[in-house]
């Protein structure tokens, strides 16, 4: 059966107690924390940065799931590695040479991954999917949390997991944006196992909500 994974994105989280609230996530039983990098260059927002993934880095063991929204983003996976990133996941439409990106991450021992916006067709992942470990399928257009679930992503999600199905290869569908008690059913059906959670577990009772959402994925 399908290893379903909740990775709650502490781009919405009160950073004046960060690290409780992460602890709070952790012990629910999220077993990824999502590390959301903007550069105000690939999405208008700037959020965080290495500083910050080492300070968190220094009280947690969990899994650290970072998606790199950034332009050229081969210029920083040294770094996010020594950070702590376990698994680094790049966007296509940020990278020039997405193929030699993937390698690096890859040679570097943590996961690889690629994420496509919205409007990205899923034939750029032909010549690089046997060496992704995730593919991230965003469902809103990426910058900001609280954003609402794009429904055509839907049918996007279906025809991954029929083109994993046929590669026969075990690569996760990591899905990111608008992930909430409305559409979680949604994603699931369409064979999403990595949700992405951010609004909808930062902003209320952070166990209750991490609780709630890993008794939904145990059905699936
Ligand atoms: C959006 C980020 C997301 C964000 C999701 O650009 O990549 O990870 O935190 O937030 P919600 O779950 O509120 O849509
Ligand atoms: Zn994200």
């Amino acid at each position: 059966s399908r290893h379903n994974i909740l990775a709650p994105s502490i781009l919405s989280a009160n950073f004046n107690h960060l690290g409780e609230d992460i602890q709070t996530v952790i012990s629910a039983g999220a077993e990824y924390l999502h590390i959301d990098v903007m550069d105000g260059m690939f999405v208008p927002s700037i959020s965080f940065g290495m500083p910050v993934i080492k300070s968190i880095r220094k009280e947690q063991n969990c899994f650290f799931d970072v998606h790199l929204m950034v332009q050229d983003p081969g210029r920083y996976i040294d770094d996010f590695v020594s950070c702590g990133a376990d698994s680094i996941t790049v966007h296509a439409e940020a990278c020039t040479h997405l193929h030699r990106v993937v390698q690096s991450i890859k040679s570097k021992g943590v996961r690889a991954a690629v994420a496509l916006n919205p409007s990205t067709p899923l034939n750029v992942l032909d010549y690089v999917m046997d060496d992704l470990d995730m593919v991230l399928i965003m469902t809103v257009n990426p910058g900001f949390g609280g954003q609402s679930y794009i429904p055509q992503m839907t049918e996007k999600i279906l025809e991954l997991r029929k083109k994993i199905q046929e590669s026969g290869r075990n690569i996760d569908i990591q899905v990111d944006g608008g992930v909430n008690d409305q559409t979680i059913h949604t994603v699931l059906d369409a064979g999403a196992n990595i949700l992405v959670a951010g609004s909808a577990v930062f902003k209320g009772e952070l166990a209750e909500k991490v609780k709630r959402y890993l008794n939904i994925m145990k059905e699936y």
